[in-house]
């Protein structure tokens, strides 16, 4: 696997960066389906993520206060090397400006300071910017003997709720 050289954090004009506070949830939730660009995602994020995976997340605001990015993610606790990112977005308003990388950035800066060697995430195969991203981002596509060519990349059918693909994104830290 790639090693990646440790990189300072970016700090993209304009914006700034903090700990998710419970009180984020509504105005995360209101946006996640529409900065999917109208897919259903928001069941993929009840307000337990922002109880109890506050200290492993981050958020990004406008100087105006207005939300331009999340990043919710956790520190496995069955597999100990393992920081987990389950979702990312940013602000479709303020995309391509590296506000995804930045978030990234301080997710692998954490998970490094616990100790842990690897970055994992799952992508639906046929998001095409999120698979460009997160290869941007160093992370190999997960190939194996139960994974097939889908949408051009190695993913798993049937993965998530026995009907939907998934691609096994993974970096080492
Ligand atoms: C994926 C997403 C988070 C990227 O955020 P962003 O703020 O635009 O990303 P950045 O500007 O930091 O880009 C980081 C890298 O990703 C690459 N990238 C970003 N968007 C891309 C696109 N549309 N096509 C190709 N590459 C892209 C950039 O080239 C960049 O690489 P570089 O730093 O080497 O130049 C954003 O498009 C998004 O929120 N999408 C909807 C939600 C989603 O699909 N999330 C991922 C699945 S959980």
């Amino acid at each position: 696997m790639t090693v990646h050289p440790i990189p300072e954090l970016s700090n993209p004009p304009g914006i700034e960066f903090r700990r998710p506070v419970e009180d984020d949830y509504p105005a995360i939730v209101a946006v996640i389906d529409d900065w999917w660009g109208g897919r259903r995602m928001q069941g993929l994020l009840p307000r337990l993520w922002l109880q109890h995976f506050r200290g492993t997340s981050w958020v990004v605001e406008t100087e105006a206060g207005h939300l331009a990015g999340f990043l919710i993610g956790f520190h496995s606790p069955d597999q100990p090397d393992t920081a987990y990112c389950h979702m990312i977005a940013t602000n479709p308003n303020l995309r391509g400006r590296g506000v995804g990388r930045a978030l990234y950035e301080r997710f692998f800066a954490d998970a490094r300071a616990a100790g842990l060697s690897r970055g994992v995430a799952i992508t639906w195969p046929g998001n095409r910017v999120s698979v460009a991203f997160h290869r941007a981002m160093g992370f190999e596509l997960e190939e194996g003997p139960d994974t097939r060519n889908l949408y051009g990349v190695p993913a798993h059918e049937r993965y998530d709720f026995d009907r939907e693909e998934r691609a096994v994104l993974v970096r080492h830290l």
